[in-house]
């Protein structure tokens, strides 16, 4: 129990506001054990009530690094209770992303016995599957504060200014516990293509890499990308845990569509046959159009009052989501092999049912 309180104390006198939740947890846990409920209790009180943002984030906050030539900021901190992200992952990436989760959260005892695990992520995959969105997901379960780094500001057209930024971001990164997220990573290799001299890029790799090596054990890293083939070999090999963020499997889709419509009349999602349709038709649709179209939904159904996301309406959504002018006859279609009768087709596109009639006899 003294070890947790010298612990407390090593985490209050350096601004570890995970190191003092962590170990609080550990003491309340051990109190609890022996019989002091009464302690342990207020203790936990302390820790959920504790809207404080830790004073490294908040000091952190004040003197953010900026680009030499334009004084524009570099990057941006996130505290890590400033949302409540919700995502639904596969199995497979929530396993990894847990697992991570739960190194960064044990990496106190990991390094006391001597294991020292460098604490990176490489997040890649199709863009709106979610990989910002486990980043913030991974500080808030972490307790640690999100230092945003968008590559793609930062490759500026005069990559000897790159390297200094990439300098100035590690080392405030380093300076107090935090996660970095480096997003739209693959920035650096893309600027392969803009004329740049190859000699000034590989620099740019190099101090890339070096900063990344120089990077303190207890330092957490996650890099997000959309082009992993643009990555540099060398690059690729930092990250000890690389996951592949893809398009939502069919029991994932149903989650998320079940997610965006809760709290919303949708007679659809009761029934198998139409959710099941529903989930097909957004097969190709990624999680990030999905919620745009629900959102866009959600907010007929509150300016006409009804609060009801209709089957058909969510099918219109779908054909339209494109945004393509498509020909009348494809949409009749559409709608009719989805199980839409002919009247409520007619409703929906405002032609009359004979219209409807003629467009679906015809071959
Ligand atoms: N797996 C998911 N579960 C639920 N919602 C998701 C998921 N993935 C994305 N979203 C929704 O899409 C939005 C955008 O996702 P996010 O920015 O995390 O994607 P991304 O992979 O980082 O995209 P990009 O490659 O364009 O940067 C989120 O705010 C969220 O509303
Ligand atoms: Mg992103």
């Amino acid at each position: 129990m003294s070890s947790d309180i010298l612990r407390i104390i090593e985490g209050g006198l350096n601004n570890d506001r995970r190191k003092i939740i962590n170990y609080s947890n550990r003491l309340a846990a051990r109190l609890e054990a022996e019989g002091d409920v009464q302690l342990a209790r207020c203790i936990k009180e302390q820790i959920q009530n504790s809207t404080v943002k830790s004073a490294a984030t908040a000091d952190a906050m004040r003197m953010l690094p900026l680009d030499s030539d334009s004084k524009l900021q570099i990057v941006e901190v996130i505290p890590e209770d400033a949302t409540r992200t919700h995502i639904v992952l596969s199995d497979g990436v929530g396993r990894q992303v847990g697992d991570f989760i739960e190194l960064v959260n044990h990496s106190e005892e990991l390094e006391q016995a001597g294991v020292n695990v460098p604490k990176s992520m490489l997040l890649y995959g199709a863009p709106g599957c979610g990989k910002t969105s486990i980043a913030h997901y991974v500080s808030e379960k972490t307790g640690l504060p999100l230092v945003v780094a968008r590559l793609d500001g930062i490759v500026s057209s005069l990559l000897g200014s790159t390297a200094k930024n990439l300098r100035k971001i590690f080392n405030y990164a380093c300076s107090m516990p935090c996660i970095l997220f480096l997003d739209e990573f693959d920035a650096i290799a893309k600027a392969r293509d803009d004329n740049h001299e190859l000699g000034e890029l590989k620099r740019v790799i190099n101090s890339l890499l070096q900063n990344i090596d120089g990077m303190p054990a207890s330092s957490v890293l996650i890099a997000a990308t959309n082009h992993p083939e643009l990555l540099d070999k060398a690059v690729w090999r930092r990250f000890m845990t690389k996951v592949e963020v893809g398009m939502p499997d069919d029991e994932s889709r149903r989650k998320i569509i079940l997610d965006l419509t809760a709290g919303f009349k949708c007679p659809f999602v009761e029934d198998s046959q139409k959710m099941k349709i529903v989930n097909n038709l957004m097969q190709k649709m990624s999680p990030s159009d999905i919620s745009t179209l629900f959102t866009k939904l959600k907010v007929k159904g509150i300016i006409n009052g009804s609060k009801t996301i209709d089957y058909e309406n969510v099918l219109v959504a779908i054909f339209e989501y494109d945004g393509k002018e498509q020909p009348q006859d494809s949409f009749v279609k559409f709608l009719n092999n989805n199980g839409v009768n002919q009247s409520n087709i007619a409703q929906l596109l405002h032609i009359s049912a004979r219209s409807v009639r003629n467009i679906l006899s015809k071959k």
